[in-house]
């Protein structure tokens, strides 16, 4: 849904789901067809593998199980930190050192704070979007582990 290009060429979209085409609300559509459909928790990629990984999981785990914000967006299951611990993890480990993992976190029900308790990493940087500014956008950065001194100039 949020990106500009959704057959962006250097993308791999990944989900665990595919829903075809249709019209989930009158005169609103949707369709989730992911290039790898696939767990975040297991990724079918070699260590270090991306330079950019956007992860985006369901934030919302109260939730109808006929609404049609399930249906655009999923659901949180109750071992949620569990889930979100070991897919950041996943991601981690196919980021290659020096890049960039965007995580991004709609506190509607579950603070950032609490989930930011699960992750293990520290984020650089963040932003908070949307009209009641409950979206988090996260930088992490996967540095190279090595004291070095870097030269200002
Ligand atoms: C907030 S939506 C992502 C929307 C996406 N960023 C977009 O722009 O269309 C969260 C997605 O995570 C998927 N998801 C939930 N658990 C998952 C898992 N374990 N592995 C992979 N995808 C999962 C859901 O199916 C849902 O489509």
């Amino acid at each position: 849904m949020f990106w500009f290009d959704k057959h962006e060429p250097h993308t791999i979209y990944c989900d665990e789901r595919r829903v075809p085409y249709h019209e989930y609300y009158p005169g609103r559509f949707l369709e989730v067809a992911p290039d790898i459909q696939c767990d975040f928790r297991h990724l079918p990629f070699d260590d270090e593998t991306f330079w950019h990984i956007v992860f985006d999981p369901p934030h919302l785990e109260r939730i109808g199980c006929r609404s049609w914000t399930r249906e655009k967006y999923g659901q949180l299951p109750a071992t949620w930190p569990e889930m979100l611990h070991d897919g950041f993890a996943e991601l981690w480990r196919v980021l290659k050192t020096n890049g960039t993992l965007i995580f991004k976190w709609s506190s509607v029900q579950i603070p950032l704070s609490d989930v930011l308790k699960v992750l293990d990493k520290k984020p650089l940087y963040g932003n908070r979007s949307g009209k009641h500014m409950m979206t988090h956008w996260l930088a992490f950065v996967k540095f190279q582990d090595v004291e070095e001194d870097i030269t200002l100039f």
